[in-house]
């Protein structure tokens, strides 16, 4: 059974924000068509991608430089080789915004 979890509302941020639900760490990503959520750490070291530079609808890696698609989680640019995780987004009406975690 899905599991939805509560992150914020889409007025707590303009382009990304970290969740943290039971120690794992979640990135949200605002691009131009909604709403996405990967994996906050990147998949190469432990890098947060949620404070990364977004540049359509791709994040690099603040450390290294890996870029990553967001809607997708695929990587782009090395050096990380594996792609992050990516989490399905539901945005209510009102704007809270809640992922899937499991
Ligand atoms: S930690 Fe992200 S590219 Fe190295």
């Amino acid at each position: 059974m899905a599991t939805w979890v509560f992150a914020c509302n889409t007025a707590d941020f303009r382009a990304s924000f970290l969740f943290r639900h039971k120690r794992k760490e979640y990135a949200l990503f605002r691009l131009v068509d909604g709403i996405y959520c990967t994996d906050n750490v990147c998949s190469h070291e432990y890098s947060p991608l949620a404070e990364g530079m977004v540049v359509g609808a791709d994040v690099y890696c603040p450390k290294h430089g890996s870029r990553f698609d967001i809607r997708t989680g695929a990587v782009k640019d090395y050096p990380a080789t594996r792609p992050v995780k990516t989490f399905p987004v539901r945005v209510e009406d009102n704007g809270d915004i809640s992922i899937q975690v499991k």
